[in-house]
């Protein structure tokens, strides 16, 4: 049941990196939104019954659409299951919710890489089976006028599993103290998960829901080994475990070299433009990251 007079917020993948940040904020937004928070063990959704059963139940305004099979290796290993669940379930969704909008988590890895700084409009062409899914997703979702892609660039931050953030999996890495060769030549636009739900709490809140498609994403191009540098000064240390390496060298699955985005319709919204990670790191020195 809602309490009287907020709307019904789902979050879908809420046992996932973002889908965590953005339940933990609904406590802040309560007073106007009861959060609905499913993790995959609350509603799986592939279980179509199951999404149309708890929608009749909780009736949302609106649907943060988070879950997915949100790795390229996880969906190299499972295709099936990776387009079961992040176009498939997605399509179901989206018609289950009928006029109700839906927001999808996308990716910068709709696109190939070669050009860098793409703005909304730019020409999608992904080089791998995730970014394929993602881009077959956002076609389901484009499909109803009420709904809104969110193309994201790497999120960190603490999950709940403890293996979601980059931060987290190159942490891992230091720790086990091996020597580690990043690219200078591929780059990103990396944010924190925390300011990604930030910025997706206040458009929900604004009077006119936005629609189509958004970059949401830090404000810094940065390469694999600049981002490397920068959390290992946050944690205070040494940087001689870190070695440049070159995509030049790399061989291996298709990678795109510089997704870097530009996020121009979002920054018309909020009348401003984001923190890079950097900049963020810096404003927040107590954050878990
Ligand atoms: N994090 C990033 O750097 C990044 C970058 C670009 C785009 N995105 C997109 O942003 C969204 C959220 O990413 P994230 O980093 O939060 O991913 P995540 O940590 O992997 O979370 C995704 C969640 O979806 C859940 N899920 C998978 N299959 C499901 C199913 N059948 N039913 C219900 N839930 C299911 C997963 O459950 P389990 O925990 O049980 O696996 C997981 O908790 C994804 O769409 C992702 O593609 C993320």
């Amino acid at each position: 049941m809602n309490k009287p007079e907020t709307k019904s917020l789902w979050i879908t993948g809420a046992g996932g990196l973002i889908g965590s940040h953005l339940a933990r904020q609904g406590a802040w937004h309560s007073s106007k939104w009861t959060t609905h928070a499913w993790a995959r063990a609350d509603l799986d959704l592939t279980d179509h019954h199951a999404i149309r059963a708890a929608f009749k139940r909780t009736l949302p305004s609106l649907i943060i659409h988070c879950a997915a099979i949100s790795k390229s290796a996880a969906c190299d290993a499972n295709p099936t299951l990776a387009r079961q669940v992040n176009v498939e379930s997605t399509r179901i969704l989206c018609d289950i919710a009928g006029e109700t909008p839906v927001w999808f988590l996308s990716t910068d890895l709709v696109f190939d890489g070669k050009a860098g700084a793409y703005a909304e409009t730019a020409h999608v062409n992904p080089l791998t089976l995730y970014g394929r899914t993602k881009v077959d997703g956002e076609r389901q979702v484009l499909a109803h006028p009420q709904n809104a892609v969110f193309r994201l660039s790497l999120n960190g931050g603490c999950s709940p599993t403890g293996d979601r953030g980059f931060n987290e999996e190159f942490r891992r890495s230091v720790e086990s103290g091996t020597a580690m060769s990043l690219f200078v030549d591929e780059f990103r636009c990396p944010a924190a998960a925390a300011m990604t739900a930030n910025v997706l709490w206040k458009l929900a809140n604004l009077r006119d829901l936005p629609r189509g498609i958004f970059h949401l994403c830090g404000g810094e191009r940065l390469s694999r080994f600049q981002i490397g540098k920068l959390l290992l000064q946050r944690w205070g240390k040494d940087d001689s475990i870190l070695q440049s390496g070159s995509l030049r060298d790399y061989q291996g699955p298709p990678r795109s070299p510089d997704t870097s985005m530009t996020c121009g319709r979002l920054e018309a919204l909020l009348g401003g433009s984001l923190p890079g990670l950097r900049a963020w790191l810096e404003e927040n020195p107590a954050a878990p990251f």
